[in-house]
């Protein structure tokens, strides 16, 4: 087929994806941008594969064997994932990206013999370096979203110099390297273990409340390795693909360490958390409230509103608050949502919650307005929030998470908490806001004692 009508479907591919992901950053259209960001990445591949045929030999059979192999594996845990495991998902995604990009970066060195111009040999270099870090850090980052490695497992001693150091070694062997023009089996071995280390060191000490920044800056890195590798096999959509990934992951990672108020030069030196955590002590008894009582309490209501949390999409609360609303707003209480950018497992995650209940948009606030609106709302229901209204992070410097900004609480009429037990939240830490005078708790599943709630609302 000519290029020039594979290069026109890859310009055609180009625009549907920016359409598409211009779509996702609004619900309504959001399931149509999906559907058109997938058709530009299936074009991609179409045309990837009818490109070799003008230019050399074709290597259908492993294409093929990838395709269904991978297709298969992806299909499957695409089905199987609970959605309460997407954020690990994710993460893996990101990893095998990141590991994509290294392994173009491989199969260039192989084919030139480990050999090429310093300028290509190092943008080489660069992607391989990038793609490995992005690769083993987010399979770090998967274990410790999952649950399966702790964050005290990971101690590395010394970290922040070690990362340092080893981020210069790995720089000047890309310069010296490309500037040799050539580099041995070994050497590209050492180059390779040592990529995959300054990936652990990177990630490992970064744990707790921290966690977005770590996992918005893995999200850039691999697409600036995607980026890099549709220059390595001059392919546009890949570049385009992996300039707007590169792009909103670097935004992203601005706004979390903005959320989490960490500075953002120290993320790649890891462990940016200037404090010991060693304070968890918190004295004093929690009040609890029934359903009926709070039935009465938010029926004579002015104004509500919802501090959702990750414990809202393990409950799977989100269509009973939606319903919450409903009856509320009929009862002409003032109804919204407090939205913390942190709040959940991955970034957006409550707002995807949200939005899949039909939430409006406009009720959702962000944290500065709902900080202020918070000021004057009667009733604060919390609905599985734990780390995200923690009064430590301001007025607690031995906490882990001080100085993250938080929902305020300290001046709203009447604080719910719905948990079920007294058990902390990601950080691991004890939250005072649970003892406070104007805080109750409502023990159980969010979602059972929301569904209580709505039959006492009934009764009033
Ligand atoms: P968390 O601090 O993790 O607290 C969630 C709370 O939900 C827990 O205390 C848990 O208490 C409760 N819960 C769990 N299942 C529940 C259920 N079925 N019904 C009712 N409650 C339930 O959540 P958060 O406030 O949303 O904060 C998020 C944390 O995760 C932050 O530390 C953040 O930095 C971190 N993090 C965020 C991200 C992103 S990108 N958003 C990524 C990684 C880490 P019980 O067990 O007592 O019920």
């Amino acid at each position: 087929m000519n290029i020039i009508i594979l290069d026109g479907v890859l310009f055609v591919a180009s625009v549907l994806l920016i359409v598409g992901l211009r779509k996702l950053s609004n619900p309504d259209s959001a399931s149509n941008g999906n559907i058109l960001a997938a058709v530009a990445l299936g074009l991609g591949v179409l045309v990837a594969l009818v490109y070799p045929l003008e230019t050399q030999s074709n290597n259908y059979l492993y294409i093929g064997i990838g395709f269904f192999v991978g297709g298969t594996i992806g299909l499957i845990s695409a089905k199987k994932v609970p959605m309460t495991a997407m954020p690990e998902m994710v993460s893996l995604f990101n990893g095998f990206g990141g590991l994509s990009a290294a392994l173009i970066s491989l199969v260039w060195m192989v084919n030139n013999h480990l050999s090429g111009e310093a300028n290509e040999l190092g943008i080489v270099l660069l992607n391989l370096f990038l793609g490995l870090v992005a690769f083993i850090g987010s399979m770090v980052a998967y274990g410790k979203l999952s649950g399966s490695l702790k964050d005290d497992q990971l101690k590395i001693p010394f970290s922040t110099v070690l990362n340092i150091i080893i981020l210069l070694i790995a720089i000047g062997s890309i310069g010296v390297f490309s500037y040799n023009g050539y580099l041995s089996t070994s050497q590209t071995i050492l180059f390779c273990v040592l990529s995959l280390l300054y990936g652990v060191t990177f990630v490992a000490p970064i744990g707790g409340a921290d966690m977005p920044v770590v996992i918005a800056s893995l999200n850039a890195l691999t697409g600036i390795t995607a980026a890099i590798s549709g220059i390595i096999t001059d392919n546009k959509l890949m570049l385009l693909g992996g300039v707007l990934v590169g792009s909103s992951g670097i935004i992203l990672t601005l706004l979390m360490c903005k959320a989490m108020n960490r500075p953002v030069l120290s993320v790649f030196f890891g462990n940016f958390s200037s404090t010991t955590g060693t304070a968890n002590q918190v004295e004093g008894n929690a009040k609890e409230i029934s359903a009926s009582n709070l039935a009465i309490q938010l029926a004579y209501s002015q104004r509500v509103c919802i501090i959702p949390g990750y414990g809202m999409a393990v409950a799977q609360a989100q269509k009973i608050v939606k319903e919450l609303e409903e009856i509320l707003e009929k009862k002409d209480v003032e109804f919204k949502y407090a939205i913390h950018p942190v709040a959940g497992r991955m970034p957006g995650h409550m707002n995807v919650l949200l939005a899949e209940a039909d939430v409006s948009y406009d009720k959702l606030l962000d944290l500065d307005e709902a900080n202020s609106y918070l000021e004057s709302t009667d009733v604060a229901i919390v609905v599985g929030a734990n780390d995200v209204v923690n009064p430590s992070a301001l007025d607690d410097p031995s906490s882990k998470i001080y100085g993250m900004p938080i929902l305020k609480l300290a001046s709203t009429s009447n604080v719910i908490v719905l948990k079920r037990s007294m058990n902390p939240g990601y950080a691991g830490i004890q939250n005072p806001l649970f003892f406070k005078d104007n805080t109750k708790m409502l023990f159980g599943d969010a979602k059972k004692s929301i569904e209580i709630l709505l039959k006492e609302l009934k009764n009033v």
